[in-house]
Formats: structure tokens, sequence, C-alpha cells
């Protein structure tokens, strides 16, 4: 098939190029010149895990493209995915006026019956507001589909190509047709498409997420509980997890969740159901409780050290999780903030994220270029991301270069005892000392 992407970002590029991999032939359209060119000459924009190889080898075989230009990929399909960014507005509701920008256009352009598919995460009704719109410029027939993506960063790729389920949200017979066609090969391999209305469908991403949400905030209480009386949050979270009504994914207590999706879908979703005279107070509390656990590990480090003035504090890890370069509402932010204005010094380390850090946070702190020299002459070392490569450190080293042997770990990385054998300071979340 010919289809349409509009919006190369994260979902839009990761949604495009596997697309083509499943063989459809597609044209990805940007308003960033600059952008279009980079990836026209085999350049991928942003950090994911398998991205590139998939994305050179579809240019090559000639199904993959790139263009500025609207109306010349609609000239060859009438299929179009929008992928476009919903940031939040500063009452947290999702700011809707890309979409409704590209929907207009297309309204414009069409010629023939057009299929848009839309991939944004988007507040409830707006399948129903992007179809009005388009109908107030056309006779042309068209249909509106919501196609909420699953994607984790870092694992995207893996994620779009082996999907638990692919939702599908449409009013037509010929949209759902079109959709089996589009993910036909997925569906032959065994993944289960979910076929309902299109608010049901858009609900059902936030729902998802705002649920994710909530089951890390739950472990995150019940570590900080578990401390409290001196229970250990690893057995408890091994006792839970095996009940498979509760499931074993997503109870890693840690630093708080944070990442572009999490944080803005549990806002959005508190605040459409603000508009419809519904409080969602789950989610007011879990929203409170993520921020207080972002900076829990201050308070621990500033008990073991007294005044931090001129402390010299390391950080290990500035991306929101592992495998990825975003740092958007990242806990490691918060942290260092908090640190600064107590008057800490601090050395950070992150093989991937620390591009994205240098440019908010400039020479306010020092960057180290391996985990080693981040930790020389530390008073204390706060593990904020689960990078592999800090699974396994040379505590050996750990031990000559600090100044203290203290480690603050908010992701629970290693094993009491061995730390204890290294003669360790070790504070985790939700374990004991
Ligand atoms: C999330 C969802 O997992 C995807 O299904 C969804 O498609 C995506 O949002 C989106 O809406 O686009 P992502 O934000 O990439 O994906 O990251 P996750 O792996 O879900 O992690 C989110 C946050 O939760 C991270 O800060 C992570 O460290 C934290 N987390 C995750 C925990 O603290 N504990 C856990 O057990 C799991």
């Amino acid at each position: 098939m010919n289809i349409t992407i509009v919006g190369t970002g994260y979902v839009g590029l990761v949604s495009g190029t596997c697309l083509a991999d499943l063989g459809h032939s597609v044209h990805c359209v940007d308003i960033n010149e600059e952008k279009v060119t980079l990836m026209k000459n085999g350049q991928v924009p942003i950090y994911e895990p398998q991205l590139e190889e998939v994305f050179l080898r579809n240019i090559k075989g000639g199904r993959l493209f790139f263009t500025t230009d609207l109306s010349e990929a609609m000239r060859v399909s009438n299929v179009i995915f929008l992928a476009l960014p919903t940031p939040p507005g500063e009452d947290g509701s999702a700011d809707l006026s890309y979409v409704l920008e590209v929907a207009g256009q297309i309204g414009d352009l069409m010629t023939e019956y057009t299929l848009i598919v839309n991939k944004s995460t988007v507040p409830v009704g707006t399948s129903e507001k992007v179809y009005n719109l388009i109908k107030s410029k056309t006779q042309i027939p068209f249909d509106v589909v919501s196609n909420p993506e699953f994607l984790r960063e870092g694992y995207a790729v893996e994620d779009f190509m082996n999907p638990e389920r692919v939702i599908v949200g449409a009013s037509s017979q010929k949209a759902f047709e079109i959709m089996d066609k589009i993910y036909l090969s997925l569906t032959n391999a065994g993944a289960k498409m979910i076929k309902m209305d299109e608010k049901s469908s858009e609900l059902t991403k936030y729902a998802s997420n705002s649920f994710l949400a909530t089951k890390i905030t739950f472990m995150n209480e019940i570590a900080n509980y578990c401390e409290k009386v001196g229970a250990d949050v690893d057995k408890v979270r091994l006792g839970m997890g095996s009940d498979q009504r509760i499931g074993n994914r997503f109870l890693f207590p840690g630093v708080g969740y944070g990442g572009s999706c999490f944080p803005k879908d549990v806002k959005a979703l508190i605040k459409s159901g603000k508009e419809v005279g519904y409080t969602f107070e789950i989610l007011e509390s879990v929203e409170e409780v993520n921020q207080r656990q972002k900076t829990i590990l201050v308070p621990e480090v500033e008990k073991y050290l007294g005044n931090l003035k001129n402390k010299q504090i390391a950080i290990w890890g500035l991306a929101f999780k592992e495998n990825t370069d975003d740092i958007r509402e990242a806990s490691s932010l918060e942290i260092i903030e908090m640190l600064l204005n107590k008057g800490a010094k601090i050395r950070a380390y992150d093989s991937i994220a620390v591009k994205n850090v240098k440019k908010i946070l400039g020479n306010k702190i020092e960057y180290a270029i391996n985990m080693y020299e981040c930790i020389e002459g530390a008073d204390a070392l706060i593990i904020v991301t689960e990078w592999g490569e800090f699974r396994n450190p040379h505590f050996d080293i750990l031990e000559k270069k600090m100044n203290n042997k203290a480690i603050f770990d908010g992701r629970n990385l290693y094993n009491l005892d061995e730390l204890q054998i290294h003669g360790f300071y070790y504070k985790s979340i939700g374990r004991k000392l």
C-alpha cells in the first residue's frame, strides 16, 4: 500500500520506517526542511536502538521517502497517518493545533477517498473534531480512524514489529478493511487487532498509560513504607508479581516515572475529566506522589553528609530511563536542581543523554567522559538511570576514587550483601540500608 505519515518525530519516524519494513511504500512528511534533508541523506535524527538499520534498509529498498510537501505525498497515497505533537498546554490539556492544522490542509488537498489515521495521543473526541473539520471543507468521501501507538522509547522498533495488540477505532467497514490490510503481516504473525469505536480507542491509550503510571507509583509508595517497617520491596514485588492478575512488569520502584508520555498523559486525562465534571482522584494523587518521589534521595544524601554546601556529588544517568537520550521530565533534572540550590557541586555522566542536558544546564554542572571519572573525589554517588554499564561496576575503583564510600541508588541496581562486603553506605529504594 502507499502510505503517507505526517510528522517525523519519534512516533512518526518509527511508525513510517516500520510500515515500510512491512512492505508498504511510505512517504514521510515534515515541515522541518533541515530534518527532511538529513533523512534524505540517510541520517536518523533521533537515538533509538535498531532504528538506523531498518531505516537504511528501507531507503535502499525504495520504500521510504521524505518530503516537506504534503500534496506531493498525497498524490501517490490515500492513507494518511497523523503523528503530530500534542504538547500539554499550560493547564495540562493536550494542544491539538498541529493536528487540526494538518487536518484542514488534508481537507483542502483531497481529490479522492482518503483514510486519515490518527497515531498521536489525543483526547477523547478528537477523531470527531478532525472529521467535522475535514467535512466542512470537502464533499469527497473520507474516514477518520484512531490507531494509538504503544511504543516504548528504547524498544520502539521491537514494540512496533511485535505488538501485543493493535487498537483500531473506526465507524466504517471500509476503514476497518484498509486497517486490516495495513497490519496484515503483523496480525498473520499473531498480533491481536482489537476493533472498537473512535472514542474508546482514544481513551484506551490514556487509560493504559495512566494505569501504568499508577502501578509504578503504587509500588513506590509500598517501597517507601517498606523502609519504615523494615520489609524488602524486592521480595514484596516478587510475591505480588507472581499473581497473574497483577503481573510482574512495571512494578519496579525508583525515583519516579518521567519521559514524554506518562506525565503528559496523566495530566491530560485529569484535565479532560474536569472538562466533563469528573475528578480523577487517583490520578491527582499519582501526580503528587510521583513529584515527591523524584527527589526522594536528596534528603537521604543530606542526612548522610550534613550540609551539602560545596559537597561533590556524582550523578550516574541523566536520561529518564535507559536506552534513550530523552530527558523530558527526567528525575535527574529535578535532583540536580535541588542539589545546586543546596550549594552542592555536581559532576554527571550519561553516555547518550549528556548532549541534551548540556543544552539546558550548560556549565552549571561538570560533565564526565566516563562513569569512573564522574566519581573521582565524590562525597556521594547518586544513580538515577538504570543504564546497563552501571549494573556491574568495579567497586574497588569506586572505593579508591571516591572521597566517601556512599551510594544512593534510585534504581535498586545492586545486591545488598555485595555492597556490604565492600563496606559501602548503600541507600536504595524500599530495601534495608
Ligand atoms: C510509555 C509506555 O510504556 C508505552 O507503551 C507508550 O506507547 C509510551 O509511553 C507513549 O505513550 O508513547 P515510555 O515513556 O517510552 O513508554 O517509557 P516506559 O518504559 O513506559 O517508562 C516510563 C517511566 O516509568 C520511566 O521513567 C521509567 O523509568 C519508569 N518506570 C517504568 C519505573 O519507574 N518502574 C517500572 O517498573 C517501569
